[in-house]
């Protein structure tokens, strides 16, 4: 969103007045919205219950995912509580290019929650068929895949698609009431901050007998950065995008520091063939517009847990952790839990779908977030002397999708990355 929209969009109150300024238009020709879903894991198992939980007129129409039994067990799974609007005779798909049988079933709406390397081939398959488009976070893993998703961003402008990101925070009534008092001076100019995810970890799967490469890098996806973008741009993109929304920018400069400690559950030592090579700590100094400084970390060992955002104002100060949890200058302040956002991002998605006129659109917004989570990874893997700027990180070559996508290939994986010795590119 450019700067100028962005803050008109703050001031109108954010999403609900978006879908609420069009006129009443039906996207679908009928009265019902065709959903289907691409990644029938863990996000994508909520995130179809969620759609239909967000209007009776979504319907599931397409299933598909790499693993075919992920798509067997949803089917099964999604009809025991929604039996009569679960219809996908013959739209069941598996496979890599599971993606575009979905996509040309006829469905008017796709849901997209693989692991987030594939996004932008997905979203450029999904956008270019004319479809709506809910995407999981983040929607890239690199520089190239990051290009592809700005350049989306104009024609699903042109097509008037309507694209709802997985950042649920920008439809949770608590952060959307803050965005508004900080828009409204309540802490005055923001002068800098500190966004956290500390966490301990997460899931690691050995290697099966027989599994090819490209099969166990897929189903331990987390563990390798063409599939996942290493934890600082899979999960604490969600922190940053906050930042991004309160600053109403993203990040111009950064500087940052990290490794690879290993040898914890999440990160067990290994032939990184076998367990992986991302990182599990980042910290980085992100610097903004007008040379506000934010402090970014995350962390996937154990210790103190911490999933956050702070901004600094010349007249205060305000802490969001998620739903309720919000401190305005020290105090705690009820701000209303509103509906469950990952509920209310569906809403918010049907209901612009269904009111027609200028569509949801928020690409650029998840783009910019997510490139701001890539240049941070790179700030700590390359160490780029004096500083990585964003038209660096923007303009890199480092291109992580293998050159060979098939589910039997053999794919080496590269070393942990040295800061100090592995070169930006
Ligand atoms: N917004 C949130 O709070 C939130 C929470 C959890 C996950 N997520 C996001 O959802 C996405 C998926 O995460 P998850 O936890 O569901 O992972 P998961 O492993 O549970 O599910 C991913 C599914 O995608 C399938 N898949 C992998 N590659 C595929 C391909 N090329 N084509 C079709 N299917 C493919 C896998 O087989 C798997 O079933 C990630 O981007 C993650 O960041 C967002």
């Amino acid at each position: 969103m450019a700067e100028s929209n962005r803050r008109d969009f703050l001031k109108a109150g954010g999403v609900a007045a978006l879908a609420a300024a069009a006129p009443a238009v039906h996207a679908a020709g009928d009265d019902k919205i065709k959903v289907g879903l691409i990644g029938c894991g863990g996000r994508g198992s909520g995130a179809i219950r969620q759609s239909l939980a967000s209007d009776p007129s979504v319907v599931v129409h397409a299933l598909g995912d790499v693993f075919e039994p992920k798509v067997t067990y949803l089917e099964a799974d999604i009809k025991k509580q929604f039996k009569e609007r679960v219809d996908v005779v013959d739209r069941t798909f598996s496979g890599l290019d599971a993606y575009k049988k979905v996509i040309d079933s006829g469905v008017n709406l796709v849901l997209l929650a693989t692991p987030p390397g594939f996004r932008p081939m997905h979203l450029e398959y999904a956008i270019n068929a004319g479809k709506h488009v809910f995407c999981e976070k983040p929607v890239a893993v690199d520089a190239p895949g990051i290009r592809k998703c700005l350049e989306l961003v104009e024609v699903a402008k042109k097509k008037n698609l309507a694209i709802v990101a997985g950042t649920q925070r920008r439809h949770q009534r608590p952060y959307l009431e803050v965005a508004k008092r900080i828009q409204d001076g309540v802490i005055g100019e923001i002068v800098g901050g500190r966004c956290s995810w500390n966490g301990n970890g997460i899931w690691f799967n050995k290697r099966k007998a027989g599994e090819s490469d490209i099969e166990y890098q897929l189903r331990n996806w987390y563990h390798f950065l063409w599939v996942c973008g290493d934890h600082i741009v899979e999960q604490h993109v969600h922190n940053i995008d906050v930042i991004n929304w309160f600053t109403g920018g993203h990040p111009l400069k950064a500087v940052g520091m990290g490794g690879r400690i290993g040898g914890s559950a999440a990160r067990p030592d290994g032939d990184p063939n076998e367990v992986g090579h991302i990182f599990d700590h980042f910290a980085v100094e992100f610097e903004y517009a007008n040379g506000v400084k934010i402090a970014s970390y995350c962390r996937h060992y154990p210790g103190p847990e911490d999933v956050s955002e702070m901004v600094v104002g010349t007249k205060g100060t305000i802490r969001t952790s998620g739903g309720d949890n919000v401190v305005i200058n020290g105090k705690r302040v009820e701000l209303g839990g509103g509906k469950d956002p990952y509920v209310q991002e569906h809403i918010d998605l049907v209901a612009s779908i269904k009111a027609g006129g200028k569509l949801i659109n928020e690409l650029q917004n998840v783009t910019e977030s997510t490139m701001s989570a890539i240049m941070g990874r790179m700030a700590c893997y390359y160490s780029v002397k004096p500083t990585l700027t964003w038209e660096q990180a923007l303009a890199s070559q480092e291109d992580t999708m293998p050159k060979s996508l098939d589910l039997k290939a053999e794919h080496k994986i590269g070393p942990v990355p040295q800061p100090g010795k592995s070169k930006f590119v």
